[in-house]
């Protein structure tokens, strides 16, 4: 069947990034520096800049950058971590990792942590709180900073799905102790491959989180801490720093085809996403709510239009998180959310042809909810 409109289109991305990123991947391999060379070092530079903290430290993937800002915060076996219920399976993952316990919380009607809820979820053993900026838009961070303030406890932003987000007039990844971030190719900032980045205001946070992606060592065989190998290779940071140049550019057309959407919902009697006023939005996804799931996406399909589910099932009932013994009715709202969300085409190259056929599509499949 023909594609009409791809969920995301990343050749059309690369076709109009050619020219810049085939030079610098050429000159990482004429160099030879595949390993933390000057090109990772030149990207986290540049990032660190473009959030608006003084450090960054390029890693293999979002997990592992979740992972290794909480273990570089000394969070382990017999600490808790509150993570919202509703969010990709790798924010509970890398918490279980650690060795520590994810603590699941419910979401709020933005899809974000709900803040009135925290309380209800500390123990003793509560060390920390993961907002998950989902679907692009950062966490009202104000919430979260009183709690952990008062009670003690370490913020990690999971940054993954909001590159260039604002709250506040700040970017995304610059309010938390650390914050991770994924390169993964879908991405509003993606690789060419896997990446990642843990950002932080602190320099000795950032210094033992450097040691964790390499080995433990500062220099080359002496290792001071037992840790493996999580680092970003140069020729993703060379790829990621062209990027990067681009990434506000790509993220106002975001913006722009969300205008658009919501436009074509309301004409045809489809309530646009659900969010905050705030306009820092970056709309990795842009999510609906739908009556009849199936039908729309099978009438979607059948007109060449992909779309997806962020996330179908919640973290609380993957075979994974049985042992957290949550059954169903435990998250009413995420659970809820699970079974009506729908995620449309979303991607910078996207064209008005393309956002009319989607919503001529979904007018067409009578099976959404009415305002
Ligand atoms: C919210 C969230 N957290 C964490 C991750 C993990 O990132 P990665 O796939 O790079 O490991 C992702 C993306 O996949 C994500 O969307």
């Amino acid at each position: 069947m023909v594609t009409n409109v791809p969920f995301v289109d990343l050749k059309a991305q690369f076709r109009s990034l050619r020219d810049e990123i085939v030079p610098r991947v050429n000159a990482v391999m004429e160099d030879g520096s595949f390993i933390l060379g000057p090109d990772v070092k030149r990207f986290e530079e540049n990032f660190a800049a473009y959030v608006g903290v003084a450090h960054c430290v390029g890693v293999e993937s979002g997990t592992a950058a979740l992972q290794i800002a909480m273990e570089a915060l000394g969070i382990g076996a017999g600490d808790e971590v509150i993570v919202p219920a509703n969010t990709y399976i790798a924010s509970a993952i890398a918490v279980s990792a650690t060795g520590a316990r994810p603590v699941l919380v419910d979401i709020d009607e933005n899809y974000l942590i709900d803040p009135s809820l925290l309380e209800g979820a500390l123990t003793p053993s509560t060390k920390a709180i993961m907002p998950v900026h989902l679907y692009g838009q950062v966490v009202p961070m104000d919430a979260i900073a009183e709690f952990a303030k008062k009670h003690g406890l370490y913020v990690i932003e999971d940054a993954c799905q909001a590159h260039g987000a604002r709250w506040n007039g700040r970017r995304a990844g610059s309010f938390g102790d650390v914050a991770a971030f994924s390169f993964y190719p879908g991405k509003n900032l993606g690789a060419y491959g896997d990446g990642g980045a843990i950002v932080t205001g602190d320099a000795a946070l950032a210094e033992r989180i450097a040691l964790l992606r390499d080995f433990g060592q500062r220099k080359k065989y002496e290792h001071l801490v037992k840790a493996g190998n999580c680092r970003l290779d140069s020729l993703q940071a060379a790829v990621l720093d062209v990027k990067l140049t681009h990434l506000d550019d790509w993220n106002a057309a975001r913006r722009r085809h969300a205008v658009a959407y919501d436009a074509r919902l309301r004409e045809i009697g489809i309530v646009p996403p659900k969010r905050l006023s705030d306009q820092g939005h970056v709309y990795h996804l842009y999510v609906i709510e739908v009556e009849r799931r199936d039908a729309v996406i099978q009438a979607l399909r059948e007109r060449g239009i992909a779309t997806g589910i962020h996330y179908p099932i919640p973290i609380h009932l993957q075979p994974a998180y049985a042992d957290l013994q949550l059954g169903r009715g435990a998250f009413a709202r995420t659970e809820r959310a699970a079974d009506r969300i729908l995620s449309l085409p979303m991607f910078p190259e996207l064209t008005e042809e393309q956002i009319e056929l989607v919503g001529d599509a979904l007018a067409s499949s009578q099976a959404f909810a009415i305002a």
